[in-house]
């Protein structure tokens, strides 16, 4: 099957002459349909330049992308964004203050000239677990988690194939995050919906995610599935650097904060 997302000999330099920055070094891997694909590494080695390579946000990459077997352009059109939406860290920082839920959900339908606005905005709320009455409250009326809630029902309002996902839940309480995450799980099992998932947290991505990249330096070292970060048995030296740093991984507590939360504890 054709994979929806595909990377051959990703690169991505930053400056120029002897303050160039290799970035992302030739970085290739494959996403399948409703797979969620983890990303992990140290902070700086390249995830969110790869994430931003994907949404469109990056232009000067080298290399190929595809989604869905078609080669990226690296100037896109509308609709072509539009297949790829962005949930980002920090929902006080994505929302606008000054806009209503209400308002900040209908701005990419108007961007993207869609119709049915009253029912997309209400099905796009109710997707995320959001009653109407949030619909005309302002970001600062909201909580941590309803705030990401909305930043996600936001993306999903365009009914994008793939939602990158950049530490979605770091920013948020522990409790609340477990809520978060159940949240894009059940998301995914309804659809054919594409993650990538970038997390600190080994834990969780070894929850959510059915194969887990290594980064290093912009270098992709190493494909994992859970099971491999479970048992501690990776092939690379930087990953078994990585897990035994530890890096906030405590497979016990993120499996049972995310268990607590599916029972509603
Ligand atoms: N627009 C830019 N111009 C120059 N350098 C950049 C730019 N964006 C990112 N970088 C550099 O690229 C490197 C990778 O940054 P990136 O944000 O992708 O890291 P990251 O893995 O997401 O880190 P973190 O876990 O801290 O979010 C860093 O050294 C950063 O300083
Ligand atoms: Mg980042």
């Amino acid at each position: 099957m054709t994979p929806v997302i595909e990377a051959n000999g990703l690169s991505v330099v930053f400056g120029k002459g002897a303050a160039a920055h290799r970035v992302l070094d030739s970085v290739s891997f494959r996403v399948g349909r409703n797979e969620v694909f983890g990303l992990v590494g140290e902070s700086g080695c390249g995830k969110s330049t790869l994430l931003n390579c994907l949404s469109g946000l990056q232009r000067n990459w080298e290399g190929e992308l595809r989604i869905d077997g078609a080669p990226l352009a690296r100037r896109r059109s509308k609709a072509c964004f539009r297949r790829t939406q962005m949930v980002f860290q920090d929902p006080y920082d994505s929302l606008h203050p000054r806009h209503t839920v209400n308002s900040i959900l209908r701005e990419p339908l108007s961007i993207h000239r869609l119709g049915d606005v009253d029912a997309r905005i209400r099905g796009a709320l109710s997707e995320v677990g959001l009653g109407p009455e949030f619909r005309f409250r302002y970001p600062h009326q909201l909580s941590g988690g309803q705030r990401q809630r909305v930043a996600i029902a936001r993306a999903l309002i365009l009914d994008p194939e793939i939602l990158l996902l950049d530490e979605p839940t770091s920013a948020l309480d522990v409790s609340v995050q477990a809520e978060i995450l159940n949240l894009l799980l059940d998301i995914r099992e309804k659809g054919r919906i594409t993650y990538v998932l970038v997390s600190h947290n080994l834990g969780v991505v070894a929850h959510m995610c059915n194969r887990i990249a290594v980064l290093h330096g912009g270098v992709l070292v190493e494909e994992l599935v859970p099971d491999q970060l479970r048992e501690h048995t990776p092939q690379h030296p930087y990953t078994r650097r990585l897990l035994d740093a530890n890096l906030g991984y405590d497979r016990g507590k993120a499996h049972r904060m995310l268990q607590g939360a599916e029972s509603g504890g």
